[in-house]
Order: structure tokens, then sequence, then C-alpha cells
């Protein structure tokens, strides 16, 4: 199983819908004439962050009125393993409620473009991801008060909220003894059915590499929930403990609730344009503009507290930027007049990339069984759609696309790592820092300021042994993705000039700073030794890619461009929490500096990409987001 194709393989079919949803979710609108004259609340987009939101203010004020207006609808969300339309059968794009970006060709990797997915359904990305669930190094959050930010939001300020998102239920003692799944309960707590879990299944030939890394001298954790995950680590699955079924924001933040909630309204099918200050943005909240994807009719609607924007890293900064709020040459070349100058939004794209790690044959195979290859075997193939039905749930199919990962620090990937720290500190020392930055924001002194901070920071946090620099997701296969953790590269999410509400220009610029390379030279180096362990020898793996020819830096580099995945999917960081000197775009309590009455609570505020897939944060995310705004509101 290559990692690419985990990227793709999310993108199921969604034949077979179920019927009857349309029943739990009767107070689904789809027309404007259908709402009421105003609401307290107004949240832009029903992803994971915003519909966290929305079910916690609902709950939480009865008495005040919660819109969500979600571009996407109500739909039937399947697990990246789904039967019948899994991804070891033909996969299809037509029907699947994605939104899909293709990002500017990329100059340093051959002009290749990236593929970036998000979720257009009631639920967002949650209902469309991977369902690998696991959470931030501790490290990563607490980085962040050097870069401005309030010690609110670090670990011991956040963990609470990862603990409260998400409901777990442990395996039964036999599962976690034949997987050898571990965990530590003091990290989980939450009662919301937002469902994490471990799966009753593994690919026989699972354990070969897991054995192989611990003789590398990777450490097997007991716990990566709790902040600390520099080893290998059993990584949850959101999905159902006993159904497997996926478990999303769609359904525990909406349709597992709303039906006792008459102050919960949710508006599909309508895209936010814009928001509106009539009166200047000291004089919030403003009006949010809508336009029907039916009739596309545009309507205003009032929101009597406040405007929360939720539509995820790729379309929260073109909401604000249609609203005048970004950079004066940004909005300036899309012929917007500007209402405030933030040069963040937009700004600060990151994500991870990466690229084949290692691939190999095994010469002296292990016989294993079962390996997804049996699923072209009619017989197989029957008994795991069968048990996929049954109650509890069994076989692959509750497997989703894996539940292991490592997690390994620079300084554990590779002995040259003060090379590396040197190198960035030199670009903020000697100024050329700011050369890697995109030419039109080279000029603009916060996001200069911003950015050299981040290189500082990441410094600091690539030196420390406790905090991963590579990931390799595991479940079966011949070969391993090497993931970038803390790239230093910095993209951009801009409008499209010609059709403002038409998806927007995506620039990931990975690899424009150059130590990117660096790290990702390290990390394939280090990949390849896994094929020097005892284990990989018993059975004979012979390297397949890079190749054994492959040996000089400038030949592996020409392989990582070659083998590159330029998107795991977790785009962040285009509305970044931090002061606004230096590139922030909210403050501490996510509003959006300088404009009253608008928030954004998503995926976007992160300063940094985190060492974790993104969705337990932007669930831990929203939480906090609720809180923060429920102790406002309330009298
Ligand atoms: C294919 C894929 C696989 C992934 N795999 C994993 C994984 O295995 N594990 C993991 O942890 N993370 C994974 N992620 C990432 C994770 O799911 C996301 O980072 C996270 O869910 C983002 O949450 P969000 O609230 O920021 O945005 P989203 O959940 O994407 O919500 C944004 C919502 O806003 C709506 N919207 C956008 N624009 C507008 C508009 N103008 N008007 C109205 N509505 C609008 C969208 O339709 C969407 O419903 C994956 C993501 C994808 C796409
Ligand atoms: C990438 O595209 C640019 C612009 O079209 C072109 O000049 C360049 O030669 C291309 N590079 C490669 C490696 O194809
Ligand atoms: C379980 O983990 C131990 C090391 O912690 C390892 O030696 C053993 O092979 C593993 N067994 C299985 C079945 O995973
Ligand atoms: C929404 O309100 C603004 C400000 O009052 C106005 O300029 C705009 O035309 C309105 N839009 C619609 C669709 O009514
Ligand atoms: C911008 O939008 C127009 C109209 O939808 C489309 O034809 C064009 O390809 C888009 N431009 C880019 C660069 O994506």
């Amino acid at each position: 199983m290559s990692l690419s194709k985990i990227c793709l393989l999310t993108a199921v079919s969604w034949a077979g819908l179920t019927a009857g949803l349309s029943t739990r979710h009767a107070n689904i609108k789809r027309q404007v004439s259908q709402l009421r004259g105003s609401y307290d609340f107004v949240i832009v987009g029903g992803g994971t962050s915003g519909l966290t939101v929305a079910d916690r203010l609902s709950e939480a004020f009865p008495l005040k009125t919660v819109l969500v207006v979600e571009y996407g609808d109500v739909q039937y969300a399947p697990g990246s393993f789904d039967p019948p339309a899994d991804w070891y059968g033909p996969n299809s794009f037509q029907s699947a409620p994605l939104w899909v970006f293709f990002s500017q060709p990329n100059p340093e990797y051959n002009n290749l473009t990236a593929l970036t997915f998000a979720g257009q359904v009631v639920g967002g990305s949650s209902a469309v991801n991977g369902q690998f669930f696991d959470r931030p190094s501790r490290f990563d959050l607490d980085s962040w008060t050097q870069l401005g930010v309030s010690s609110d939001w670090n670990w011991r300020g956040m963990f609470p909220y990862f603990r409260k998102s998400i409901k777990f239920t442990a395996p039964s003692s036999q599962v976690a003894q034949q997987y050898n799944y571990t965990w530590d309960l003091s990290s989980y707590g939450g009662t919301t059915p937002i469902h994490a879990s471990f799966p009753p299944f593994q690919w026989a030939d699972n354990q070969a590499v897991l054995n192989g890394w611990r003789e590398m001298g990777v450490r097997q954790r007991q716990d990566c929930a709790g902040g600390d995950k520099e080893g290998l680590c059993a990584v949850p699955t959101s999905g159902h403990p006993v159904t497997a079924k996926r478990s999303h924001a769609g359904l525990g933040h909406y349709a597992d609730v709303v039906g006792t909630r008459s102050n919960f309204d949710l508006l599909a099918k309508h895209q936010a344009v814009r928001v509106v200050y009539p009166n200047g943005v000291n004089s919030g909240p403003p009006t949010l503009e809508v336009r029907s994807l039916v009739s596309e009719a545009r309507f205003n609607i009032t929101a009597n507290a406040e405007i929360v924007l939720s539509a995820g890293a790729f379309h929260t900064p073109t909401v604000l930027l249609r609203s005048g709020i970004g950079a004066a040459n940004v909005l300036s070349s899309a012929g917007i007049e500007q209402i405030l100058e933030l040069p963040g939004v937009g700004a600060n794209l990151q994500d991870h990339p990466g690229s084949t790690g290692v691939a190999w044959e095994y010469t002296k195979p292990g016989n294993w069984t079962p390996m997804p290859e049996e699923m072209a075997d009619p017989t197989f193939k029957a008994d795991a759609t069968a048990g996929w039905n049954e109650v509890p749930a069994r076989g692959p199919y509750t497997m989703a696309l894996g539940n292991q990962a490592i997690y390994i620090s620079l300084p554990n990937t590779t002995p040259n790592y003060p090379a590396i720290i040197r190198k960035i500190l030199k670009q903020t020392a000697d100024g050329s820092a700011a050369s890697f930055l995109p030419a039109d924001y080279r000029d603009n002194t916060a996001l200069v300021k911003g950015y050299k901070d981040q290189l500082v920071t990441l410094s600091k946090l690539l030196r420390n042994p406790k905090v991963p620099s590579l990931e390799t997701p595991w479940s079966t296969g011949y070969s391993t993705a090497a993931i970038l953790l803390h790239p230093l590269s910095r993209g951009t999410v801009r409008l499209n000039l010609t059709d403002h509400l038409a998806q927007p220009i995506v620039d990931t610029r990975h690899g424009s700073n150059p130590v990117d390379f660096d790290m990702q030279l390290a990390n394939v180096r280090w990949s390849r030794r896994l094929l020097d362990t005892p284990t990989m020898k018993r059975y004979g793996a012979v390297e397949t890619a890079p190749g054994p020819a492959v040996q000089s830096d400038a030949e592996l580099l020409a392989f990582i461009k070659s083998a590159a995945t330029l998107s795991y999917q977790h785009p962040c960081c285009t509305a970044a929490l931090g002061p606004k000197d230096r590139g922030g775009v909210v403050d501490n309590k996510l509003r959006v500096h300088g404009a009253k009455g608008l928030r954004v609570v998503d995926i976007s505020v992160l300063p940094l990409v985190i060492s974790a897939h993104t969705s337990s944060t932007a669930y831990a995310l929203g939480e906090k987001a609720a809180d923060i705004i429920i102790k406002e509101w309330t009298p």
C-alpha cells in the first residue's frame, strides 16, 4: 500500500446513499425563506470545527439561535474502507462530496501539482477523511507562545479540550493483546459521540515492519495521545467501537443532537460570499451575504451576536478576502475595496509534504495471511463484507487506513541535525529568510517578522529529540511514506481573479525553503535503514526504491522529487493565531483583529502545522472556541 494511494483512497465512491436520512434531518433548511429573521450566532461552514461550535453554543444557550451555513448537503459518508465501493475496487470521484484543489505547478518539484481535498458535506472533512485520529505533540502547542500567542493555547490549555472532544472506547483485552494496542485512559474522557477506538483487525504482515523499527531502536510508546509521541504509536480510528462505521461531526455534532435543539438551524446548499460591515469594522457583528447554489440568488443574513468563520484552511481566507479583509496589494489586484489591512489572510499556508521512504520486495516471503491481495478473491471479499455488516463488525473493513505510525525526531533521524539547525538560524541572522517567501510578501514587515520568529521557533522544536520531524504511518505493504512534519516553506491561498467565487488559487510552494530538502533527505536515508534490520533480512527484503544505484544526495533528491506526494491532506494556518504585527489574523480569543463580531474557528488558525494529522485538533479547537464564546455571552 503506497501512501500516495492513501491520499486517494479516501475519495471513495458514494454509491448506496442510505434512505431515511431525510427524516433524521427534518429541520434542515435549503432556502433562505425558511429561515428566521435573524440569528444570534451564524457559523460559516458545517465542518469539523464549525459543527462542534454550533453544537456547544446551541446546547449552552437554549434561548439563543444558531445557524450553520453549509455549501454541501447531508450525505451518507462512508469510511475509507466501506464496501462495496472500497479502495480495493475501482474508485469513483464522480459522486463524492469533495472539494478538489489543484495547486499551482511547483517548480521545485518538476512542476508537480499538489492534489488536496476537503469535505463538501455536512460534517466537512471529518466526513471524508482517513479516520486516522492521532494528536499533536505537546511541544507543538507549547511553541506557539514564542510566536506571541497566549499560553492559554499551550498543551496544558488545550489538553482538556482534546480529552473532551472525543469518546474513546477501549478494545477488548483479547484484541488489545493480539495487536499490541496500548493506551492511557487519562488521555481521554469525553462523552460526545465523536468516537475513537482500535479496530479488531490487522493484515498479517503488519508486525514485520513494526519489528524492524523496534530493531532500529524506535521506542514503542504505551500512549501517544497525552502529548508525548516520539516513537512507535498505536493510533485510534474515528469510528464506532462496535459497528466500526465512520464517526464524524455531521453525526456527532449535528444529526445526533439537532432533534432536541429547536434553536439550531442548518442552511445547506448555500455559499457564504462575504461579510459586510455597513457601518464600518468597529460596528459589528457584520451581515453575512450568502448565495443559493440552486437559484444563484443572494441574500443577507443578520447575526445579532457574532459570525464565526469555519470554512476550512482554503475557504476561510476566501471569505475574508471577498469581504475586503487582507493585504492591500492582494485585494487591489482582485479589484476588491479593502476594509481592513490584515496581510496574514491567505498567507502562511502549510501542509505535510513527503515522498516514498523506501520500497522493497520480500525474496523469502512470510506466507502471511490475510493480506490485502486476498480481497481479489470473491470468497474472502464476501466474508469481509459480511463481517462489516455484523454487530460487532469484524474483518478488514473495520480498519480504515491503518492504526500505527512512527514519529521520529530530527536528532533521531540524522546525526547531522546540528548542521540543519545552523542553516535555519543563519537564514534568520543574515536576512535570507525573506528571500524564501512569496515575492509579494517579502516587503511586508509583519509577514517577514512573523516568518523569522517561526524559523527561530522551529529551530528549537527540530533540535528537541522529543519532537517528531518524520512520520511514517503503517498498516501493510511493500513501501513506506516519509512525511515531513515541520516544513519551513510557506505558500498562499488567493482568490481566482476572474471569478472570486470559484475555487481559490493555491500555491503550496513546497521546497521553496531549501532546508526542507535537507530534512527530506535525512528522512529517506533513515527510512532505508529499515531493510538492514534482522527481521527484514529474515524475509529477504530487497530495496526496489530508491534502489541500490541511488546513493548520492543529488540522486536521492531526484528520487524524492519524482516520488513526492505534495499534500497529505493537512492544509492549515492561513488565518493564524498571533499578533497582527507578526502576521497573525486572529487574537487569543480567535477574533479577527480589528473586526467586531467576527471570529475564525477552524484549522486555519494554527500558526504552525502540527506533528499530527489535523482532525483531532480541529475538534479540540472547536471545543475551546465554544468555551470562549459561551463565557463571553453568559450574562
Ligand atoms: C481526503 C482527506 C483525508 C484526510 N485524512 C485525515 C486523517 O486520516 N486524519 C486526520 O486527522 N485528518 C485527516 N484529514 C484532515 C482533517 O480532516 C481536516 O484538517 C479537518 O477536518 C479540517 O476541519 P475544518 O473544520 O478546518 O474544515 P472542514 O471540516 O473541511 O469544514 C469546512 C466546511 O466549510 C464548508 N464551506 C467551505 N466554504 C464555504 C462557503 N463559502 N460557504 C459555506 N460553507 C463553506 C465546506 O463544505 C466544509 O463542510 C483529511 C482531510 C481530507 C480532505
Ligand atoms: C516548469 O514550468 C515552467 C513554466 O511553464 C517552465 O519554464 C519550466 O521549464 C518547467 N520546468 C520543468 C522541470 O518542466
Ligand atoms: C508486541 O510488541 C512487542 C514489543 O513491545 C514485540 O516484541 C512483539 O513482537 C509484538 N507482538 C505482536 C503480536 O504484535
Ligand atoms: C447586503 O447588505 C449590504 C450592506 O447593507 C448591501 O450592500 C448588499 O447589497 C446586501 N446584499 C443583498 C444581497 O441584499
Ligand atoms: C478561474 O475561474 C474561471 C471561471 O470559473 C476558470 O475558467 C479559470 O480556470 C480559473 N482560473 C484558475 C487559474 O484556476
